[in-house]
């Protein structure tokens, strides 16, 4: 596994790699991310990834300082996941001093985790961009667990006009159901046992629904069911699979979102609905 640590680096390894499959993280890595590695090589490619905690998807409020970094060990992941470049940039490189450009989606970054974390999605695409300019793969890999992070990169990939195909791999889960996440660990063992009821009121929410029961009622039954399992829900919603906005009725292609506050932190979770 070639090891890429600045541009003159990249550039160098990966003129010698072609057909690419890239998957683009923040490091601490679990069975979750090595899926996506997973996807690439089952699509034929090479797999490739990066690792770069970046800043500026942080809220000023948030855990940048404290988000879990282990390089070794995911450098260890990566190269028995048979990844064969993996780039670690530095900040300097991804955000030059005089840097006065930013990507911003409107549309499906609007809701939801965009007016939680306002600014997030900002620097999702702004990452996001440079990083494929960066690796220049065929088909970049991104998990369904971040399903609005998803629609935001394809609606950028779309608008922009990258030649790149996105490529959504399904949530990879605990044994009980919870989505993996690298901030489970902040999770006490008390949360951490109530943690997958938030997949389960969904997945029972999403039965609900599908057999016919008013939208409405099945998400008011929901979120209080969240709360009698000690979460604080942010948002629980049916909403359009693509552009993310809210709908009273399932009309396919639908989904519903969630996130749900337990203790430290904030569980994300979302389910194919009809
Ligand atoms: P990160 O949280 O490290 O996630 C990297 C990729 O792994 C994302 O596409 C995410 O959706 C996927 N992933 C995480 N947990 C998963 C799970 N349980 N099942 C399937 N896929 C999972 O998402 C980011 O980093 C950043 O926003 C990034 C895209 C790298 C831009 O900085």
């Amino acid at each position: 596994m070639i090891i890429a640590r600045t541009l003159a680096e990249l550039e160098t390894a990966r003129t010698r790699l072609d057909q690419t499959g890239f998957t683009p993280t923040m490091g601490a890595l679990h069975e979750g991310h090595l899926a996506l590695i997973a996807a690439a090589k089952q699509a034929g490619l090479t797999p490739t990834a990066s690792i770069f905690v970046n800043p500026t998807q942080f809220g000023p409020n948030e855990d940048f300082s404290r988000y879990p970094r282990d390089e070794a060990g995911d450098l260890a992941k990566l190269e028995q996941a048979g990844c064969a470049l993996v780039w670690l940039p530095s900040a300097e490189t991804m955000y030059p001093d005089q840097a006065a450009t930013s990507v911003r989606v409107a549309g499906p970054s609007r809701l939801w985790e965009g007016t939680i974390r306002p600014g997030h999605f900002d620097g999702v695409a702004t990452v996001v961009a440079k990083l494929l300019g960066q690796m220049r793969p065929a088909c970049a890999f991104f998990g369904e667990k971040d399903w609005q992070q998803v629609q935001v990169v394809r609606r950028m990939v779309a608008d922009l006009l990258l030649p790149v195909r996105i490529v959504p791999v399904p949530t990879v889960r605990e044994a009980d159901g919870l989505a993996k996440s690298s901030r489970n660990r902040y999770l006490s063992s008390q949360e951490r046992a109530a943690a997958p009821n938030l997949f389960a009121v969904m997945r029972e929410t999403v039965r609900r629904i599908e057999t016919g029961d008013a939208v409405e009622a099945c998400l008011a039954a929901a979120r209080a069911a969240l709360i009698g399992h000690g979460m604080v829900p942010d948002y629980l919603a049916l909403v359009h699979a693509e552009n993310l906005e809210p709908l009273d009725a399932p009309s396919p292609p639908s989904r519903l979102i969630a996130a749900a506050r337990l203790g430290p932190v904030r569980l994300l979770d979302n389910l194919a609905v009809g």
